[in-house]
């Protein structure tokens, strides 16, 4: 075995060279960074165990660089460090460990941890509390200037203390940051690249140095990049002693900092941390990929001095890395509910995060277009939190020429229907209602908790209901004979009868809950109790859907006349004409309550140059169609696009005739008599999370009952966070917010249960 050492050292050298030169010179990386940095590990491991071996050229000595030849250069004021990386809780305790045998004996540490943002370094300097410039890190000697486009940046301040009573700046200050986008930023940035069919960015920390340098200072002013300050590089005339009292001078002079860093009195308060700070990653507004840990008292930290580049007093703890690249062997096509195609990528099994990858969400066939990835090509793959593994992006540098485009099929897979991408959909969809993959995930969801809710009735069953032809849709459920049922495999008498009272007691299931099951887009348990507060029955919403419906078909068929037959080159043009053609939408819900229709109509419609009568007609059935939506459009809580999915779903034939064979069966559609059992809750607002006892619906009524209101988000409103296990992220917001959190026992006891 340590005859190969010499051999594996020679070999990561190889590849890490390699690799630098795609992601550094050809701007074409083949590996993912996580990778990259599992190598440069395991070589400056090596390195460290066998020194005898190191070789000059290995790349564990090169200092990274991020010069590019459009900037003049600026010359750091003292060398930009950079970080040593440790992967566990053991890598931070032999750190402490080498760290005290280098202090005097009997020394303590007290640490200051914070979040490692992804982003990239930066450098900014003032004097007499003016920025006069900000730098890259470059080659942590030399970087590129860049204060132009990092004037642009909001979160920097231009001259400092930002608040003047914070007394006068020092004479110089260089400080140190990160810049990067915030996650709801870069969405939002490929929202417009998608407006524009422009192509998806990938990768966030990229585009953040992309757009950090720019030529033009005009086109880095259009990125919303935030920078986060959190040291000190150089000053004159400042005597701190502590990261700490660094951070809150900082903070004092205004600049913006990670907002929770804390000061740990030791390694074991710090690492009592790691756990929940990798816990909260997916919550947290920007991406980190670690955490830093530095030596709070900067005399310790000075006397530890620094190893190669990194000092040895700060350390960054790197999460398990999150991305990975593997070969994509094939694509799997899903069909929901909704009928909804989601191709899904199959691939050779990779390790990410501690878990074995072997398929991975492509999102949707548009993005599959936008971002190139084919059949066969080498492909990163994330997978971060509780989120469904996805794939990010091709490689296109390890493409052998072979890879083929991914399309999206002519025809369902299961029921051979000519698929159909409706207008300004970027889905595609099995247009069948009765194709059996969409019959079985929607009698899934049917029968699933939070909704029926029939024990019993898991997908094996459903599946074997289905191919003996013993039901086609979900009411069929309620009129299941028992002889056929005891014919089927695995069906005993007992089974059969527990199941048939499962199905049984599932008819009384609450309004709100019936109605949650049915899946209509969009209509989860608190839309469903907005509708059963508004509508006593299925049939009250049934025929409000339908008067919609004609009011609707009634406004477009008069509508549609008076508009100018001109070809709808201009963008202006076309919208009128979209927002006519869909005044449910578009329409109704903004001027429902407008008193004077005409005069409004006739300035938003300006650009199509209506004659005044046609304005007139416009107004004259748009006040019908708001007249009749307003029961649905006036419910607070529920928009135009949910209201829309609600007309959609009641005016559907094939559901009208599902409801009425329920009806039939005597499934309950019909809102309860409210109970009011005490007002031990009036006025309090309560949210929900996590599994409780009882399905959530129920828990909601019983709320509602003793006067209590549920709603769906923590606010400052919120009175108290139930929380059932494994809740979700609800009871961090809470936290953060100060907003109490109590069990579902805690709560009952609020009652007197
Ligand atoms: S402190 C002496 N704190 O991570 C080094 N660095 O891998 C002082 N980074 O080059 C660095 N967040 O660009 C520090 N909260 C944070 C950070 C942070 C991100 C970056 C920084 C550094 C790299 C090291």
């Amino acid at each position: 075995m340590t005859d190969d050492i010499p051999s594996r050292i020679a070999d990561l050298s190889q590849k890490l060279h390699f690799h630098n030169y795609r992601y550094h010179v050809r701007n074409d990386p083949v590996i993912s960074d996580g990778e990259y940095d599992r190598l440069f590990h395991e070589l400056q491991h090596l390195e460290a165990e066998h020194p005898q071996y190191a070789r000059a050229d290995s790349p564990t000595h090169r200092v990274g660089s991020d010069l590019s030849g459009d900037f003049p250069k600026a010359a750091h004021p003292a060398p930009i460090l950079s970080l040593a990386n440790a992967f566990d809780e053991d890598d931070l305790r032999h750190w402490e460990e080498r760290n005290l045998r280098l202090l005097p004996s009997g020394s303590r540490l007290s640490y200051v941890l914070q979040p490692k943002l992804d982003g990239l370094a930066i450098v900014i300097s003032y004097e007499q509390g003016e920025l006069t410039r900000a730098a890259t890190r470059g080659n942590g000697v030399l970087g590129d200037d860049v204060t132009a486009n990092v004037k642009t940046i909001r979160t920097v301040p231009l001259r400092i203390p930002v608040d003047a009573a914070a007394g006068a700046a020092p004479p110089r200050l260089v400080v140190r940051g990160e810049i990067l986008f915030h996650k709801d930023s870069f969405l939002e940035l490929n929202q417009e690249q998608e407006a524009q069919g422009l192509p998806a960015y990938v990768n966030a920390r990229n585009t953040a140095s992309g757009s950090l340098k720019q030529k033009d200072s005009r086109e880095t002013a259009k990125r919303k990049l935030t920078a986060y300050i959190y040291d000190i590089v150089d000053s004159e005339g400042l005597e701190l002693q502590s990261e700490w009292e660094i951070l809150r001078y900082l903070d004092a002079l205004g600049f913006n900092l990670i907002t929770d860093a804390s000061l740990c009195s030791d390694l074991d308060e710090a690492a009592a941390q790691l756990a929940a700070w990798e816990a909260r990653r997916d919550d947290l507004p920007f991406e980190i990929d670690g955490l830093v840990l530095k030596v709070n008292d900067m005399s310790a930290a000075r006397e530890l001095g620094v190893v190669g580049k990194d000092p040895r007093g700060a350390i960054a703890y790197k999460f398990p890395a999150e991305e990975a690249t593997t070969a994509l062997l094939g694509v799997t096509i899903g069909v929901g509910r909704t009928g909804k195609l989601t191709p899904t990528a199959q691939l050779e099994p990779v390790f990410i995060g501690g878990v074995t990858v072997s398929n991975a969400s492509l999102h949707n066939y548009d993005q599959v277009a936008a971002l190139d990835i084919r059949q066969g090509d080498r492909v990163v793959i994330k997978r971060s939190g509780d989120v469904i593994p996805y794939v990010i992006g091709p490689v296109p540098g390890a493409r052998s020429g072979n890879e083929t485009p991914i399309m999206p099929p002519a025809i369902c897979p299961f029921c051979s229907t000519k698929v159909v991408q409706p207008e300004g959909a970027i889905d595609w969809f099995c247009p069948n209602q009765t194709c059996p993959e969409r019959i079985m995930r929607t009698l899934e969801f049917f029968v699933s908790r939070g909704a029926m809710d029939i024990e019993g009735m898991g997908p094996q069953t459903i599946a074997a209901l289905i191919e003996n032809g013993l039901i086609q849709d979900e009411a069929d459920i309620f009129t299941l004979p028992a002889e056929p049922l005891l014919a089927l495999e695995g069906f005993a008498e007992k089974k059969v009868e527990n199941l048939l009272s499962s199905i049984a007691a599932a008819k009384a299931r609450p309004f709100a809950q019936v109605l949650t099951s049915l899946g209509i887009d969009g209509v989860g348990s608190t839309v469903a109790g907005l509708l059963t507060d508004n509508f006593a029955s299925m049939a009250d919403l049934q025929a409000i859907a339908e008067r919609i419906r004609d009011a609707e078909i009634e406004f477009v068929e008069q509508t549609r006349p008076l508009l100018p037959a001109v070809a709808a080159d201009d963008s202006d043009t076309e919208k009128l004409r979209y927002r006519l053609e869909h005044p449910t939408t578009e329409l109704a819900p903004r001027y429902l309550n407008a008193p004077e229709l005409g005069p409004r109509l006739e300035r938003l419609l300006r650009p199509l140059n209506l004659a005044a009568e046609s304005v007139a007609i416009v107004a004259e059935y748009l006040k019908r169609l708001n007249t009749v939506s307003r029961p649905l459009h006036a419910i607070e809580g529920l928009g135009p696009i949910l209201a829309q999915n609600i007309v959609d779903w009641f005016t559907d034939e094939h559901n009208q005739n599902v409801l009425a064979k329920m009806q039939a069966a005597g499934v309950n559609m019909q809102a309860e008599e409210k109970v009011v059992a005490g007002t031990a809750l009036a006025g309090q607002t309560f949210v929900l999370t996590g599994t409780m006892s009882a399905p959530r619906g129920e828990i909601k009524a019983l709320v509602e009952a003793n006067g209590g209101k549920v709603t769906g988000g923590v606010s400052k409103k919120t009175s108290y966070v139930v929380a059932g296990e494994s809740p979700g992220s609800k009871v961090e917001k809470a936290a953060k917010n100060g907003v109490p959190i109590i069990s579902e026992d805690e709560l009952r006891a609020l009652l007197g249960e």
